[in-house]
């Protein structure tokens, strides 16, 4: 019996999110921030470029769960190669969001980006979805 016959769910799919003009994102520049809902909490999340891709992180570190911006969409150390939280040192890869050196505690939460005609989208799943202001 094939998994349609037995009813097995389709994963929902949601429609991708307007994010940012391509423009915003600056290879090892600041981030974009934007805003999620992750179970009941109202979390943040950012978005980079790095070697002209773009990626999206949870804004949440996972030594201590505070968020890696000191300053304001500061996420790159000064080299522009590196994710660091400003807390305690933890770094990050930018292009997977992996644990690489400090505190880090396992890797940043990915969110998925697609970029089109100048414009990026982030992509919504069952966990992490738009903020639901209702
Ligand atoms: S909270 Fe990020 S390194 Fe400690």
């Amino acid at each position: 019996m094939r998994m349609e016959e037995a009813g097995a769910a389709e994963p929902m799919r949601f429609p991708p999110v307007a994010l940012c003009a391509s423009a915003e994102l600056v290879d090892g520049g600041l981030a974009v921030p934007f805003d999620v809902q992750c179970g009941r909490d109202c979390l943040r999340a950012f978005a980079i470029r790095y070697n002209g891709q773009v990626h999206a992180y949870l804004n949440r570190c996972t030594h201590v769960a505070l968020e890696l911006d000191l300053l304001p969409n500061r996420v790159f150390d000064a080299s522009g190669q590196w994710l660091i939280c400003a807390a305690h040192g933890a770094v990050y890869a930018p292009d997977s969001g992996a644990g690489v050196d400090g505190p880090c505690r396992g890797g940043l939460q990915k969110i998925e980006l697609t970029e089109s005609a100048g414009q990026v989208f982030w992509q919504p799943t069952e966990r992490i979805r738009p903020v639901d202001f209702g």
